[in-house]
């Protein structure tokens, strides 16, 4: 089979704003406690931080983390987390059916984001909380000195003001599931508020409203319209989240739920701009897909856990080959929407539903999963200029879609002058792939890589599955062709003379 992808270096849809490579980090099962934090373990630092996790974070190197949910954040009172650990309070968690210590909480957070290099997208409670306890959050985190709440964080630890810029206000509100659950207009209405009070606090912040928790969802459309009809002047972004999912152990329909992904977030942006038209506003509201992943793998074994556990071994998918393709192509399709995607945020990083695993005890300490690959090389090389994929190669057709054989982008870094290509192949067979450039000229392949060869269902406990040299390829002045395995997700890096 064949691919071609054109590309023209003034062509580009645009720039790539690097949070796009965010994470998320909830106080759900292990990622908090026995993941970030876990001041018994041998590579733990004075604060109780685990190195060997601070590492891995590292290589990923996500540049925004949200924190502290996700479900748990729509019952979460921030008071808990701050002032002496022995006098933190244990509370039930319900959306978790946890025991949540408060062992680590706000400064601890933001201690971990300092050393991972990332800055927090702080959540906050608008399930059974609202607009007082968001402003004073606000204040307590970025105002500097002299008030109640602003002295409070000085005295816990904190001189300088923490001076968070994004905050997602609420989460997943259009879902019957959450605590403190609302309809689009009551949580229109007070996001809007809510919104217009942390403002107050700090007018340098960005806001985040909570959009769609799936494209399934009965409410999709409406929620978005009747939100944003509320609150429209008072957020700068609208949240998606999509998991998907393979039950049916069906590859194809599996793999092209990409198509999916593409198709959520084109029908978010039109809704976002009826809504400008409407409004007749300058503004625009750009999104933040601040949940995204496969999530299936661990839903029978949550059913089965006790309630009321500390740190329970909640939502620990581990991840296959195919769940790497299809992260690879989910990945490619945030690239295609970059100037409209500003945020995104891998759900999660450690422990729960995550790229990274940790062990509480012994060897290894840590392990990365299938997913970890494709998502560290676009996190570190999908950077600059997203160019405008012009790509030929045959299709399939599933239940919902047609689907492209291949998926494939390519970013343009002006800083080291690189040219970098993400593919992936969906067919079973190898496919050849042709790169056609205009008003570049490639200099040399710095590196190649692909991911494939590995069974289906296979997973990384034993740390086998590796990234491997892509060795069948060429490059000339303006051309690049390379020979793709069959079902495989691959990097090319090159270099360029503008
Ligand atoms: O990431 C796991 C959960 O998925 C989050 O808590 C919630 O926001 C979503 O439903």
């Amino acid at each position: 089979m064949k691919s071609t992808l054109s590309i023209d270096l003034g062509e580009s849809i645009s720039k790539i704003d690097p949070r796009i490579w965010g994470s998320f980090t909830e106080h759900l099962g292990r990622c908090v406690y026995e993941g970030i934090y876990q001041p018994n373990h041998p590579t733990s630092d004075q604060d109780g931080f685990r190195q060997d996790v601070i590492k891995a974070v590292k290589k990923l190197k996500v540049p925004l983390i949200r924190y502290p949910g996700g479900n748990f954040v729509s019952g979460y009172n921030w008071q808990d987390g701050i002032g002496p650990k022995d006098q933190r309070p244990t509370r039930l968690d319900l959306a978790w059916q946890s025991m949540e210590t408060n062992q680590f909480g706000l400064h601890e957070f933001m201690k971990w984001c300092h050393k991972v290099n990332a800055e927090p997208d702080m959540a906050v409670n608008l399930g059974t909380r609202g607009v007082d306890e968001a402003r004073s959050l606000v204040e307590y985190c970025n105002f500097p000195k002299g008030t109640y709440w602003s002295d409070l964080r000085r005295k816990n630890g904190a001189n300088a003001p923490f001076n968070i810029k994004v905050w997602s206000v609420g989460n997943e509100m259009d879902g019957d599931w959450q605590i403190g659950h609302k309809t689009a207009y009551e949580y229109g209405r007070l996001v809007h508020e809510t919104a217009k009070a942390m403002r107050l606090v700090d007018p340098k912040i960005e806001l985040v409203a909570c959009g769609s928790s799936a494209h399934q969802n009965k409410t999709f459309g409406a929620w978005e319209n009747t939100v944003l009809n509320q609150a429209y002047d008072q957020v700068d972004y609208l949240s998606l989240h999509q998991y998907y999912d393979n039950f049916d152990d069906n590859l194809a329909e599996f793999l092209g739920k990409s198509v999916d992904f593409d198709r959520f977030i084109t029908d978010v942006i039109a809704i976002c701009d009826a809504v400008k038209a409407k409004k007749r506003s300058d503004k625009q509201i750009n999104l933040a897909i601040d949940e995204w992943n496969v999530w299936y793998h661990s839903k029978a074994a949550d059913e089965k856990q006790t309630p009321w556990q500390k740190a329970p071994h909640l939502l620990e998918d581990h991840y296959n080959f195919e769940d790497a393709l299809l992260v690879g192509s989910l990945a490619i399709t945030l690239l295609k929407h970059a100037d409209r995607v500003k945020i995104g945020c891998l759900a999660q990083l450690i422990n729960v539903i995550a790229p990274i695993m940790t062990n509480t005890t012994g060897d290894p300490s840590v392990w990365y999963q299938s997913i970890f690959y494709p998502f560290m090389q676009i996190s570190n090389y999908g950077q600059g200029i997203a160019l405008t994929p012009h790509q030929d190669v045959e299709t399939y057709q599933t239940k919902d879609y047609e689907v492209p054989y291949t998926d494939s982008i390519a970013t343009y870094n002006p800083t080291n002058h690189e040219v970098v290509i993400f593919i992936v192949n969906k067919a079973k067979r190898s496919m050849n792939f042709k790169l056609n450039t205009a008003n570049m000229q490639l200099k040399q392949i710095v590196e190649a890589t692909q991911f494939a060869g590995y069974g289906l269902h296979q997973t990384n406990e034993d740390q086998s599955m590796i990234l491997k040299p892509l060795t069948d390829i060429s490059i000339d002045n303006h051309q690049v062709n390379a020979y793709l395995q069959p079902l495989s997700w691959n990097m090319i890096r090159m270099s360029i003379n503008e």
